[in-house]
């Protein structure tokens, strides 16, 4: 509790030398914060993570910016409208959609006034786990049901970044994301670890309805398109389909063979 005292004191001194505004006081605070020094810390091998594409946590790869662009934008739409959750979703399989997610949460990591919480609820092929190389990942159909806490389930990379695995499929993922439990657990994690930003890798959407069950409890989706592989068709579908049941901020155009020359900056 000192620690927490100390850290609001802190903050309260910084934010009237630098008039910073009342939202990043609560911020740099809350990086003390017990339940986050708690969490376990993820353990990710470097080589896993390069070959993964996991190119934010190290910055070896210039395409990273990309990634730093898509957070800004995605952080200053939170902010702007006060919202917290952001559902990656993509037409179909395979575009990209939790390697959009891992990349978008360890650049938010760099933004150490934010706090940011990753959730895997694939719960049909769920891949964070398998991406970072965790080995033990927590059940996401326990956590869901209210059987276990967030500090069972979440690991922690750096200060300010929180990720749940999924370890199993699960066989009625629609009823259970729905679930009233489902919302009650997912609004204790949230008053628990007072994330900034929760991102949730979803299913693809047009091969069941999980993300249709789930759009209710999420502030706003982008969508991920795969360059040669999703068709306009889907593309418009999936929009139209976002826009009238959710804040569709966007489509991310992933594997992208060609990419605008640099500037050299
Ligand atoms: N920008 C990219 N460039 C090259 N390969 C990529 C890119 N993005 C994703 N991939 C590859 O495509 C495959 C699918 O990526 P990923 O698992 O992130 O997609 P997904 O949409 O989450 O898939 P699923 O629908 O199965 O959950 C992986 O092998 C990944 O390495
Ligand atoms: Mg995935």
């Amino acid at each position: 509790m000192e620690r927490i005292q100390a850290a609001l004191q802190k903050a309260k001194q910084q934010s009237e030398t630098h008039n910073f505004p009342e939202r990043a006081v609560s911020f740099a605070a809350a990086i003390k914060d017990e339940v986050w020094t708690s969490l376990k810390p993820l353990k990710a091998d470097p080589r896993q993570i390069a070959a993964n594409r996991l190119i934010t946590m190290t910055h070896s790869d210039p395409a990273h910016t990309h990634f730093d662009i898509l957070r800004t934008r995605v952080l200053q739409q939170l902010r702007q409208n006060d919202w917290t959750s952001v559902a990656i979703t993509s037409p179909t399989p395979g575009c990209g959609k939790t390697l959009v997610a891992l990349n978008l949460a360890f650049s938010l990591a760099n933004q150490k006034d934010c706090r940011t919480a990753l959730i895997d609820l694939d719960m049909r092929r769920p891949q964070v786990a398998k991406l970072l190389g965790i080995r033990e990942a927590p059940s996401m159909e326990t956590f869901l049901k209210g059987q276990s806490e967030a500090e069972e389930v979440f690991l922690r990379h750096g200060e300010n970044v929180a990720i749940a695995g999924n370890r199993a499929p699960v066989q009625f993922a629609a009823e259970l994301l729905q679930s009233p439990a489902a919302t009650a657990a997912l609004k204790r994690m949230k008053q628990r670890l007072k994330p900034d930003v929760v991102i949730y890798d979803l299913p693809p959407m047009l091969a069941n309805d999980d993300v249709m069950a789930f759009l209710p409890s999420v502030d706003c989706v982008i969508l991920v398109a795969a360059a040669e592989a999703s068709t306009f068709g889907e593309l418009d579908a999936c929009e139209r389909e976002l826009a009238e049941r959710s804040n569709f901020l966007g489509i991310v155009l992933n594997k992208c063979r060609y990419v605008p020359e640099k500037y050299g900056y």
